[in-house]
């Protein structure tokens, strides 16, 4: 017989509709600075490339530890990847990065992983710059993180970012150009075409109520047929997503994700981010991905490092503790046995839930089950 869940801790905020009728707090502002703001950051990612002039054959070098989306946007974009090393401990292998672009120089995707900023970010910008190659920093999981007294995406000219992974919206993702900062010649131009008509807005918004009417019990059944009964054989269901499925690029975002992301409080978010991922510090027992929180940082995920992860997953599914994976397939260009370390990368590390909606009961709650979990009886 199924045990019954008791609390429900997800991975990531879920939707909110009181959002909607609240008034708009600082980040509305913020949203107007952005160059485009699209469904996804994958669009933004296409479209980076797509605005800057690259010739035939030119490389984007993109780091080996990687969700794949992001690679295949490139592709997609008429750009060639290249690869560079990402160390054992997620940091970016400056000397292996630097020799790849003296030899062929090309554009730079820079990853701040689960919104802890790179440690060479400034040296890297440096570079970047005295070579006159666009560095375009990729803050999917890092909107509100900063470095050194800097928020994360003014380093380079060119910034991404997927808003629906810290907000509470499912869709919405940004790119932003400071074309000041890049070489007359190597941009084509970043006005993309806004592609969401005023049909698809309506369309989108009624599809968003019909989501958010239905609300809790979906949520509920989604859940069930999600961690309940289907968690043990969760690890069959688990598909290689690195190249989607949809791969059309420069919709807009709804208007509905627009209006609630306009009500987020950034550092309100930021402060129960660091907060939550306090609380599981002190708690958790498993080797840490990152072993501090630095100042200024808004952590995505508290990333733990699991031997036999599909099963500690499914445990904690069964309690009803939604955990994150990123990067499990590498993208299928990646030549894997040139970065045999990415391997533990790719299957090691997990992601347990911090987002801004949970409280002190819900992570000692997913403390405690994780403690289940990884116990040998
Ligand atoms: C590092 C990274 N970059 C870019 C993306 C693309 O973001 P989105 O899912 O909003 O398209 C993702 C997620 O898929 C990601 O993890």
């Amino acid at each position: 017989m199924r045990k019954q869940i008791k609390r429900l801790v997800s991975a990531f905020p879920e939707v909110d509709l009181t959002h909607v009728i609240r008034s708009p707090k600082q980040f509305a502002h913020s949203l107007s600075e952005y160059t485009r703001i699209y469904t996804a950051g994958r669009d933004a990612i296409f479209f980076a490339c797509r605005g800057l002039r690259l010739e035939a054959g030119v490389p984007v070098w993109l780091p080996s530890f990687h969700c794949g989306v992001e690679v295949q946007a490139i592709l997609d974009a008429g750009a060639v990847a290249g690869f560079y090393r990402i160390r054992p401990d997620l940091s970016v292998d400056e000397n292996d990065l630097l020799r790849k672009l003296d030899a062929q120089p090309g554009p730079v995707l820079l990853i701040h992983y689960f919104g802890f900023p790179q440690p060479g970010t400034r040296r890297i910008a440096a570079q970047c710059s005295a070579r006159k190659i666009p560095l375009i920093e990729d803050c999917a999981h890092a909107l509100f993180s900063r470095h050194e007294g800097t928020p994360l995406g003014d380093f380079a000219p060119i910034a991404i970012y997927s808003f629906r992974k810290t907000l509470p919206v499912y869709d919405g993702g940004g790119l932003r150009v400071q074309q000041g900062r890049i070489p007359a010649e190597s941009s084509r131009g970043f006005e993309c075409p806004e592609l969401s008509s005023a049909a698809d807005g309506l369309m989108r918004l009624f599809k968003d109520l019909g989501r958010r009417t239905a609300g809790p019990m979906l949520t509920r059944l989604y859940r069930r047929a999600r961690f309940g009964a289907e968690s043990r054989s969760r690890e069959q269901v688990r598909a290689n997503t690195v190249i989607p499925e949809v791969r059309s690029y420069g919709t807009g975002i709804s208007k509905l994700s627009r209006r609630i992301a306009s009500q987020a409080d950034p550092l309100k978010i930021v402060e129960s981010r660091r907060r939550n991922w306090s609380a599981l510090a002190a708690r958790v027992q498993a080797p840490k991905v990152f072993s501090c929180l630095g100042e200024g940082i808004c952590p995505l995920f508290f990333p733990i490092w699991v031997k036999n992860r599909a099963k500690v997953i499914a445990t904690l599914a069964d309690s009803g503790v939604e955990t994150f994976v990123f990067g499990e397939f590498a993208h299928p260009l990646l030549p894997l046995d040139e970065y045999p370390e990415t391997k533990r990368m790719r299957d090691d590390i997990l992601c347990l839930p911090l987002h801004q909606r949970l409280r002190p009961v819900d992570l000692r709650y997913a403390g405690a089950a994780l403690e289940r979990a990884l116990s040998p009886l």
